[in-house]
């Protein structure tokens, strides 16, 4: 059980930050603790958002860690660290970078943050949480990859704009990798508690589907960055479930241990999030063509986590 409701993140880039601060303004935490390889850009975000907290509901503490021992004792962390793909980069490349990064990082919370949950960020996101375990060789509860909260807010985003109605009474679900493979289930995506199937045809599913799957995409095409709005409200939802014991479903990266067949990978999939971080995974039943979808996506996630033992990584 949680004793406390401190918060460390790991990187103070766009996510990072967003994150913090989406945390101050709902009052999630108790205290926030920023770190990043540039000390002065933690430090900097840190006093910033700490100085909007005067007008929060609920006061937030916001520091920055000058050295990894500085944020210590952390109920939960964060890693948004890593590199984006640019230039002439290979996948295999950027795959061996972050996946160092993520090491040094996960190093560093094993010795202060012994009991935290850990919420991975970096991408590509389902190996990065894999790596994680395999680093850390905790328990799957502690360890969670965000990626299905933010698919299923851009589900839900476009669900809004096809039927028009109000959002907040969409429940949107994606499951699989959060890359090219990854399965939005317009079949049993609801709004208001209705279900999709009976709001929009055929046609307008396939492209909720389709703008679903861009969704980060098209964010990096007017940005030129990646997205940091929706990450950073999809990271303090989960925070907010894990320190609130809210057990509230939904789709994570978590490791697999015979659920929907497959072991030793970590998938989105729905699991319950409460105090113990994932609590329980849920397995739908899934149709034949979503079966073979969910192996595709399997794949592709392994085969990522196979370029890293190809490179000795783990040894
Ligand atoms: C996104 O989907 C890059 O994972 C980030 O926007």
């Amino acid at each position: 059980m949680l004793v406390g409701r401190r918060v460390g993140i790991v990187g103070s880039g766009f996510v990072g930050a967003t994150a913090a601060y989406s945390l101050t303004l709902l009052g999630t935490c108790h205290e926030v603790v920023m770190y990043d390889i540039f000390p002065d850009l933690a430090k900097g975000k840190a006093i910033d958002i700490g100085q909007s907290t005067s007008y929060s509901p609920q006061g937030t503490i916001v520091t920055s860690a000058e050295t990894p021992s500085d944020m210590k004792d952390c109920d939960i962390v964060v890693i948004t660290a890593g590199v984006p793909r640019k230039g002439d980069m290979t996948r295999e490349d950027l795959l061996l970078i972050n996946a160092k990064i993520v090491k040094t990082v996960v190093l560093d919370i094993m010795k202060y943050s012994p009991n935290a949950i850990i919420l991975c960020v970096a991408n590509p996101l389902d190996v990065m949480t894999y790596v994680i375990h395999r680093l850390t060789k905790w328990p799957r509860n502690r360890i969670i990859g965000m990626a299905g909260a933010l698919d299923i807010s851009r589900m839900a985003y476009q669900i809004n704009k096809k039927v028009g109605f109000g959002p907040g009474q969409t429940r949107a679900i994606v499951i699989g990798d959060h890359g090219q493979n990854m399965i939005p289930l317009p079949e049993i995506s609801a709004v208001g508690g209705i279900p999709l199937s009976q709001l929009v045809g055929k046609n307008d599913m396939d492209e909720i589907i389709q703008k679903t799957k861009e969704g980060g995409a098209e964010i990096v095409k007017y940005l030129g960055t990646s997205a940091y709005y929706a990450p950073g409200r999809a990271i303090t939802v989960m925070i907010q479930a894990i320190l609130d014991d809210s057990r509230i479903v939904i789709p994570s990266s978590v490791l697999l241990e015979g659920e929907y067949g497959y072991s030793d990978v970590t998938v989105g999939v729905p699991v319950v999030l409460g105090s113990s971080g994932c609590e329980q995974i849920i397995e739908l039943e899934l149709d034949s063509e979503n079966k073979e979808k969910f192996a595709n996506s399997v794949a592709s996630i392994k085969e990522g986590i196979k370029i890293l033992e190809d490179n000795g990584f783990f040894e």
